[in-house]
């Protein structure tokens, strides 16, 4: 396993639409290995989330876990889920705004509206097909991943940059203001 470079804003990868993995690819070495690294890469870095444009490979890959991560202490927990050609489906109209925050644009955060509850369907990394209703952060880091494997960034979903900061500000003036969803 290995630790990757994470492109950070500016980088071309992130603003390409990702390719989907041939479910017969999913099981090769090649994915199963950038898969571990990914996985490795996103908790050495915190992240609740990473999306494979974010390691310079425009493929349909992220990986998503939450487990007492300093970023989002409140945030509740994720079990590990490797997610591969997400299709994604708002489920209602209602959507809720909420913090986030992104490895590739270090040190930010923001919020962001996201649809509160969404569908879900992709690969695992087993190739078996995922079918299920995400609630809530869940909802919202599977949104925000599924943009980063369409070259969007949290950024392009803010409604106004007002809320923008830098993460010292943020814990100084924005920490538990607003109901954090993240
Ligand atoms: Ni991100």
């Amino acid at each position: 396993m290995a630790i990757l470079k994470v492109a950070r804003l500016g980088h071309p990868i992130l603003r390409q639409v990702a390719k989907p993995v041939p479910p017969d690819e999913i099981r090769s070495p090649e994915v199963q290995r950038l898969i571990d690294d990914m996985i490795e890469t996103m908790r050495e870095y915190d992240g609740a989330g990473l999306a494979a444009n974010q390691v310079h490979t425009a493929r349909q890959i992220a990986v998503i876990e939450v487990l007492a991560n300093p970023r989002y202490p409140d945030a509740p927990h994720i079990p590990l889920a490797v997610v591969i050609n997400p299709v994604v489906t708002p489920l209602g109209e209602e959507t809720e705004d909420g913090w986030e925050g992104c490895l590739s644009v270090p040190d930010m955060r923001g919020t962001v509206p996201r649809y509160r509850a969404v569908g879900l369907e992709c690969y695992d990394r087993d190739g078996q097909t995922v079918s299920l209703i995400a609630k809530d952060f869940f909802a919202r880091v599977i949104q925000h991943e599924h943009d980063h494997l369409n070259g969007i960034v949290y950024l392009d979903r803010m409604r106004d940059l007002s809320t923008l900061s830098h993460i010292a500000e943020w814990n100084k003036h924005w920490l538990g203001i607003r109901e954090q969803a993240d």
